[in-house]
Parts: structure tokens; sequence; C-alpha cells
């Protein structure tokens, strides 16, 4: 997503904008109504805007989330593609225990950044950037996006960030109305292809609680869009470990990573087990041998290592986890 030149930007006037929520009132800041000759001067960039107001998806996801607090009580919230920020604010509101709002686009960010502290929220939600494909998300049990698949070549990289955020055991909502080339049937069948070959199963497809918030989402809006839940089971660590018969060793990471960013980090690779994990190296067995080649093949960036050595052992190697 490329971003906007300076003197486009300087176009862009926000205005602040007020949405209330179940009991929930936010002041958020959007792009306001622009200019003719500035939306014509974007009009081939009108992408790099999307996300700086707030698009049905995430309102009907925040009004299901407020109308049903239980959904992320207690839990790690994620927001994909979060844009203004209402979905993040109001699982923040609603009893998250953590909420991560991160967004692919530095304008957004600023956004993000500035509506989550106009709303009292600096320190409860945590703004990070995201981009789909190059940065590793934050990791939650639930994990939230609204209203982000806009062109065809964005679900996949979408998809692959949305399982790197899922924790073992987790559920994500994805909010999606019918965009530019991105039909319910294509969303459902990337999710089920992506079920079949061992990713989050596809637990619902569902209509979204209805909610209307006048322009910024109509009754027909709500009419067109889908809510999709996706589960991930909970790790079981011994079936895993009966399973797997090889085992890598990565070492000279930079940072001490958790059991479980490391196990996340391999899950497409066909980790069994993360058997130890230290400041500089972690062991991970695999389910089957080309699950090696393709965590010789990882992004070093993914877990913040300056480079990343990837050695093949024998299981036997690994020692008890
Ligand atoms: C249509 S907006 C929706 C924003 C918000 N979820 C809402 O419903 O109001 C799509 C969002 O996805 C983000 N996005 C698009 N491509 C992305 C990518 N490759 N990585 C991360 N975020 C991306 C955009 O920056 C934008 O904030």
């Amino acid at each position: 997503m490329a971003a906007l030149d300076n003197d486009s930007d300087s176009e862009l006037e926000l205005e602040e904008k007020q949405f209330t929520i179940g009991a929930h009132a936010f002041q958020v800041h959007v792009v306001g109504e622009l200019p003719l000759e500035t939306l014509f001067a974007l009009e081939s960039k009108r992408d790099e805007i999307s996300g700086q107001r707030a698009w049905p998806g995430s309102l009907l996801l925040a009004a299901e989330i407020s109308a049903r607090p239980a959904l992320v009580a207690d839990r790690a919230v994620v927001e994909l593609g979060a844009g203004a920020g209402l979905c993040a604010m109001v699982a923040a509101r609603c009893g998250a225990r953590m909420t991560a709002a991160t967004d692919g686009d530095d304008r957004c960010l600023d956004l993000l950044t500035r509506n989550v502290a106009a709303n009292g929220l600096d320190g409860v939600v945590t703004v990070s950037k995201c981009f789909w494909g190059r940065d590793a998300p934050p990791v939650g049990d639930l994990v939230l996006a609204g209203d982000v698949l806009y062109k065809r070549a964005l679900v996949e990289p979408f998809l692959d960030a949305l399982e790197a955020a899922l924790a073992p055991g987790g559920r994500a909502l994805l909010c999606h109305l019918p965009r530019a080339g991105v039909s319910h049937e294509v969303v459902e069948a990337a999710l089920r292809a992506r079920e079949a070959a061992g990713g989050p199963a596809l637990a619902a497809v569902r209509a979204p609680a209805s909610a209307e918030f006048g322009d910024d989402c109509t009754a027909d809006d709500a009419a067109a869009a889908r809510v999709y839940e996706l589960c991930l089971p909970a790790a079981d660590d011994d079936a895993d470990a009966r399973r797997s018969r090889f085992a890598v060793r990565v070492s000279n990471l930079a940072n001490r990573v958790d059991l479980s960013a490391v196990q996340n980090l391999f899950r497409g690779c066909g980790v069994a087990l993360v058997y130890r994990s230290g400041p500089r190296e972690a062991v991970v067995c695999l389910h089957d041998e080309s699950g090696v080649g393709r965590a010789l093949r990882l992004d070093g960036s993914v877990v913040r290592a300056t480079a990343i050595a990837v050695t093949r052992m024998n299981t036997g190697e690994a020692g008890e986890p």
C-alpha cells in the first residue's frame, strides 16, 4: 500500500464524529467530506484512505461486541486492519484483558493513535503496525476484522495474518461486505481451503445482529454483511508429540521469544511441539520432513532476529520439553 504524497496528504481534512455503540460513545476522527478536485486527485489512490473512516464492517462488529460483551471479556483481542479503531475500542470498553489495534497504513496508525487517546484509552488499546505478509501481528485469543477485504489480492495475505494472530484455542470474527471482486463466495471458499489445509475451522457464517448507523452503515449494508466465525482448536501437545518425527533448532534469535510465539510462528510448518525456548534459541519438532524445508525459509523479521539459523536435529537430541 503506497503512501499518499505529501501534497495530497495536506488536503485530507479530518473531522470528529460521534459514534454510539450500545452503551458506549466514542469521539472518532475520520476523513471529512473531500472537495471534488481532491477526490479527482486521489482517484488512483483511493485504497490508501480507505481506513480513515468507519466502515460498516467495523460498525456491525462493534455493535455485536457491545451486545455480547462475553465475546471479549477477559480475552486478548487483536484487531487487523483496524482503520479508525472502533472495534478495538469497543472491545477494550467491554472488558478485554488486552487490546491491540493494528493496521498496515501509517496514516491509519496516526489516526488510530489519535482516536485511542481521544477516548481515554491510551495504554489500554495498544496501536502497532501490521502490514499483512510483512509484519508479525500480536497474538490474541480473539481476532477481529471488519471490512478489510476490498481487493481480491488482500484475501490470502490477510488470512495469513489472521492465522498468525490467532492463538491455539482462539476465535476470529470477520465481518465482510462484498467489495470489488471479493464476494461472500470468494471469502467462504478461501476460508474452507484454509480449514482443509489445517487452518482455523469455519465454525459459522451468519448475518450480523442488525444495527444501523445512518449513512455510515445503512440497512442495505447490514443486509449485505456476513460474520465469519473461525475457531482454532486448543493445542494438544501430547498428540502432537506422538506424531512429531523431526526437530529443528532455531538459533541466533535477537530477542527472547515466548513459547506460544514460537509455536505460532511454526504453525504453518506443521509444528508439533516447541521443546525449548530461550533468550537466543528455540527447538521445535515438526510433523513431517516437508516442514523442515519451510522452516528454513522463515523470515527473520518475524521473530525480530538479526539472523536465524535453523539446524535439523534428530528428535532424540531435542531433550525433554
Ligand atoms: C476498508 S478499511 C476498513 C477499516 C476498519 N476495519 C473499518 O471497518 O472501519 C480497510 C483497512 O485495511 C487496512 N489494510 C489494507 N491492506 C492492508 C494490508 N496489506 N495490511 C494491513 N492492513 C491493510 C487499511 O489500511 C484499512 O485500514
